[in-house]
C-alpha cells in the first residue's frame, strides 16, 4: 500500500498508479530533494520536534541513499509515485522508526515547491555557464575581426558597412542580457517553501529562517498558500530559456544565409556539417537549422506552463505535476544547443574577401557621401537627394560611387573635391561611426573589453 493509503481499503489501480506517477521524470531532482530533508530534519531536531537519534539516522540514512544513487547501487523504482515519496521509503526501509518521522511538519505540497526551487538555482548556474562560454567564443573571433568589413543590411538589403565583430558582438549583448536576466530571476526563484506545508502551514513550532538559511536561499515565503502554489519563477525561467533560443535562432538563420552560394561570408567545419544522401556536393548546416527548428518547442513550454497554471483555484492541484517534463525539456534542448552552437562558430571559417567584396557592391557607402556633401555645407536633404542620383547615374553606367571619375561627380555639383575618395572609402565610412555603440574599430575594441569584463562578473 501507498504510504498516504491509510483510509484507503483497496490497492490503487495499476494503469491508475501508472498515470499518476511522476517519478519517471521527477528522479531528477533527487540531490534537491535529499538536500531539503537533510536541513527540514535538522530544523525539526533544532526545535525539539524530533529526538536526537531520530535525527542522527535520519542524516545518515538520506547520506547513504545519495550516495547509493550516485554510485548507480540504488535505483529508481518505477512503481513509486514520485521522487519524494521514493527517497522517504528507502529512508524507512533503513530506519523503520526514525524514517517515519522525517514527513513532521510537512508535506509534499511544500517538498515539491521546494525542490523544484532548489533544481531551477541549480540549473541556472549550469545554463549562466554556457552562456559564459558562448559569449568568450564570440568576443574571441570579434577580437580578429574588428578590421573585417562586412555590409550591415536592413530589410535584408544591404545599407550600412559594418565590420563582422560588429555583428558578432549584437549576440554577445543578447547573450549577456540573458545572463543578466537569469540571476534577476534566482533572485525570486531561490526563496524557501518549506514550512507552508499543505497549505496552510501546520502546529509544529517550524524554523522556517532557519532551514532556508541552511539551504542557502535568499528568504522565505510569507504566505502558505502561494508557497505551495506559486510557479511563477518556472514560468519566468522557462521564458528566459525561450529568449535564449530566440537568440541563437535568428543567429543560426544568419548562419545559414552565409554558408550559402549566394553570400559564402562562412564556411563550417566538416565536423559540425553535414553531407546529403543523394547530392555528393552538399554541405549542410543541420546545427544550425535544428536549433531554429527546436527553438519552437522551448518557446511554446512557456505557453504550456502558463495555460496549466491560469485556470486552477488555491492552492495545490494535480495538475502542477504537469510543470516539470515541460520545464525540463526546455531546459534540456537549451542545455544542448548552446554548446554544440558554440563549436559551431568557434571553428567555422570567415571569408573576410567575400564581406569585402559583398561590401563593394550595394552603394552602402551613400550615406556617407551625402554627410560628404553635408559636412561641405549643403543641407542634408538636398546631399540626400544629389546621392540619389549619383545613385542612380552608376547603376545605369555600371558603376560604384569609388570607381566613377572627379569629372562625372562634379557634374551633379562642384562641391565635390579629390577628397572625395577618401571619405567614401568603406574603411573611411567604418572608422568614423566612431559613436559609442557604433562599429569603428576603436570603439569596438573597448566594447568588446566591456562585454568580456562584464560576462565575467554576472
Ligand atoms: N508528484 C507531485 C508533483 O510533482 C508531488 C506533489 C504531490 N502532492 C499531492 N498532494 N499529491 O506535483
Amino acid at each position: 500500500m501507498a504510504l498516504w493509503a491509510g483510509r484507503f481499503s483497496k490497492e490503487i489501480a495499476e494503469d491508475v498508479n501508472a498515470f499518476n506517477s511522476s517519478i519517471s521524470f521527477d528522479c531528477r531532482m533527487y540531490r534537491q530533494d535529499i538536500k531539503g530533508s537533510l536541513a527540514h530534519s535538522k530544523m525539526l531536531y533544532k526545535q525539539g520536534i524530533i529526538d536526537e537519534l531520530a535525527y542522527k539516522e535520519i542524516q545518515q540514512g538520506l547520506k547513504e541513499i545519495l550516495k547509493d544513487i550516485e554510485e548507480g547501487k540504488l535505483l529508481f523504482d518505477p512503481n513509486a509515485e514520485d521522487i519524494h515519496m521514493f527517497i522517504e521509503a528507502e529512508l524507512t526501509k533503513k530506519y523503520p522508526v526514525s524514517g517515519k518521522k522525517l514527513h513532521t511538519g510537512r508535506s509534499r505540497n511544500d517538498q515539491v515547491a521546494l525542490d523544484l526551487r532548489l533544481y531551477v538555482h541549480d540549473e541556472i548556474k549550469e545554463v549562466k555557464e554556457l552562456l559564459h562560454h558562448l559569449i568568450t567564443t564570440l568576443t574571441t573571433i570579434a577580437s580578429k575581426h574588428t578590421g573585417t568589413i562586412m555590409p550591415g543590411y536592413t530589410h535584408m538589403q544591404r545599407a550600412q558597412p559594418i565590420t563582422f565583430a560588429h555583428h558578432l558582438m549584437a549576440y554577445a549583448e543578447m547573450f549577456l542580457r540573458d545572463m543578466d536576466r537569469l540571476n534577476d530571476i534566482d533572485e525570486r526563484t531561490n526563496v524557501s517553501p518549506l514550512g507552508c506545508g499543505a497549505l496552510a502551514t501546520t502546529t509544529y513550532p517550524l524554523d522556517r529562517q532557519f532551514v532556508a538559511e541552511e539551504l542557502g536561499m535568499n528568504d522565505i515565503m510569507y504566505n502558505s498558500l502561494d508557497g505551495v502554489s506559486d510557479r511563477d519563477y518556472a514560468i519566468e525561467f522557462i521564458n528566459a530559456l525561450a529568449l535564449i533560443m530566440m537568440h541563437m535562432s535568428r543567429f543560426s538563420e544568419e548562419i545559414i544565409l552565409w554558408c550559402s552560394w549566394e553570400f559564402k561570408f562562412i564556411d563550417l567545419d566538416d565536423a559540425y556539417a553535414t553531407g546529403s544522401s543523394i547530392m555528393p556536393q552538399k554541405k549542410n548546416p543541420d546545427i544550425a537549422e535544428l536549433v531554429r527548428g527546436k527553438s519552437a518547442r522551448v518557446i511554446n513550454s512557456v505557453s504550456t506552463l502558463l495555460t496549466v497554471m491560469k485556470g486552477i483555484p488555491l492552492a495545490y492541484n494535480k495538475d502542477m505535476q504537469e510543470d516539470k517534463e515541460t520545464l525540463f525539456d526546455a531546459l534540456d534542448q537549451v542545455k544542448l544547443c548552446l554548446p554544440v552552437f558554440d563549436e559551431m562558430l568557434a571553428t567555422m571559417t570567415v571569408h573576410k574577401d567575400k564581406m569585402r567584396e559583398a561590401a563593394a557592391k550595394g552603394f552602402i557607402n551613400a550615406t556617407d557621401c551625402a554627410d560628404y556633401l553635408t559636412k561641405k555645407g549643403m543641407a542634408f536633404r538636398d546631399a540626400y537627394k544629389i546621392t540619389g542620383k549619383l545613385v542612380a547615374y552608376c547603376i545605369e553606367n555600371n558603376e560604384t560611387l569609388e570607381s566613377l571619375q572627379l569629372s562625372e561627380f562634379k557634374q551633379f555639383t562642384d562641391m565635390f573635391e579629390g577628397d572625395v575618395y577618401n571619405a567614401i572609402s568603406l574603411e573611411t565610412c567604418v572608422k568614423n561611426r566612431a559613436v559609442v555603440g557604433g562599429p569603428s574599430p576603436e570603439i569596438e575594441k573597448t566594447n568588446i573589453a566591456r562585454v568580456i569584463k562584464k560576462a565575467g562578473a554576472l
